[in-house]
């Protein structure tokens, strides 16, 4: 393990906000872990397991402990005729796993390239992307319960998916840390390019085949998303709320332009982005911090910012689409203080 006292985490968040942590504890293995876990600094202080933090909000500094997975590696744990089982660390970059399998030629999380972060929070936050969700390929994960190191495995059905929500952000939240995610691909390719205008992005770079879908994915999000290590930033700030049907049919009576995803019978997603957008905010600064200008759903820190500038800001968003729209837009981005 590694251990460090007043640990600068400007590494190890996407908004480049320069904060420190009291304690940091970096593990290797499981019984690593389990050894972190009874020292006295994690036993009698707050505790946040972070990856890369690509989806985090510093307030300020963190009096307390940090832990970050370094369990790296991708097995393979069973093979069939269709499918291939791997398990895969959950200090693992992710967009690092997507690119090894598509050159592996297995599919299943091709849809979900270039997203910041690693396979142990990817997997809790259920992340999601072009119409596929890492929920869709989980099949077990692999973590130890904090307050007594038991080693613990979820099956998929266990850990209560949802759009961008699983039992380790509602129930069990801040009582396991994930150690490895057991993830099955397809052998045969089975494409997902139901995504808006997805399908028409990859024909016009070439045929559809895994390597093409990685690399439209990746200039579709390279032409929208700022670069993290350029303009800090945790993607997608808020979620995209999902309304009544009747909510729905009175805004699209007033808004019949608002784009809109079918959820089910009595529910509707509305993309925060065009809400945002309507408000007037796209591509605005205040301060040091602002509104993407290519995609209204992404805040940034135009350099040298607070967390707390950017809370403010997200916060004046959320009045603006609760006035124009009488919708409370809920962050998808965790704040920590
Ligand atoms: N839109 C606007 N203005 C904007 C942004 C978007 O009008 O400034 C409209 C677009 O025209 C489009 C719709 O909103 O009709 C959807 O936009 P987009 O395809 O860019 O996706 P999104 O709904 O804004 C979600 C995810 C992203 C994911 C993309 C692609 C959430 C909160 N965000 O964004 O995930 O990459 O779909 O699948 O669900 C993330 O979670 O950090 C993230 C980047």
């Amino acid at each position: 393990m590694h251990f460090y006292q007043n640990h600068s985490l400007l590494n190890y968040n996407t908004f480049g906000l320069d904060v420190k942590t009291k304690y940091f504890f970096e593990f290797y293995s499981e019984e690593d872990l389990k050894e972190v876990l009874q020292h006295n600094y994690v036993r009698d202080n707050p505790l946040l397991v972070i990856g890369q933090g690509s989806n985090l909000l510093f307030l300020n500094d963190f009096d307390g402990v940090v832990l970050h997975s370094a369990i790296r590696g991708i097995q393979v744990v069973e093979e069939t005729e269709d499918a291939i089982i791997i398990e895969v660390g959950s200090g693992v970059i992710w967009d690092d796993l997507v690119g090894y399998c598509v050159k592996q030629g297995w599919s299943g999380i091709e849809n979900l390239s270039l997203i910041p972060g690693e396979t142990g929070a990817a997997a809790i936050q259920n992340i999601g992307a072009y119409g596929v969700e890492i929920k869709d390929v989980v099949q077990k994960i692999k973590a130890i319960r904090i307050a007594d190191g038991q080693s613990s495995v979820f099956e998929q059905e266990e850990c209560h998916y949802a759009y961008r929500e699983s039992i380790f952000k509602k129930t069990l939240k801040g009582q396991y840390v994930v150690t490895s995610v057991i993830i099955r691909l397809s052998r045969e390719p089975i494409f997902n390019l139901s995504y808006n205008h997805l399908e028409k992005e990859v024909l016009k770079n070439g045929v559809i085949n895994l390597e093409n879908i990685r690399n439209t994915i990746i200039q579709v999000r390279e032409s929208k998303l700022p670069d993290p290590k350029i303009l800090g930033n945790a993607g997608s700030f808020f979620m995209n709320p999902v309304v009544t049907r009747a909510k729905y049919e009175a805004l699209q009576s007033q808004f019949p332009e608002m784009p809109h995803f079918f959820v089910s019978e009595q529910e509707e997603k509305i993309p925060a982005g065009w809400l945002i957008e309507q408000c007037g905010w796209k591509g605005r600064t205040i301060g040091k911090v602002g509104v993407h200008a290519k995609q209204a759903l992404v805040l940034i820190n135009c350099g040298g910012a607070k967390g707390k500038e950017i809370a403010d800001l997200a916060h004046q968003i959320q009045q603006s689409v609760a006035e124009k729209f009488g919708i409370a837009l809920t962050p998808e981005v965790n704040f920590i203080s």
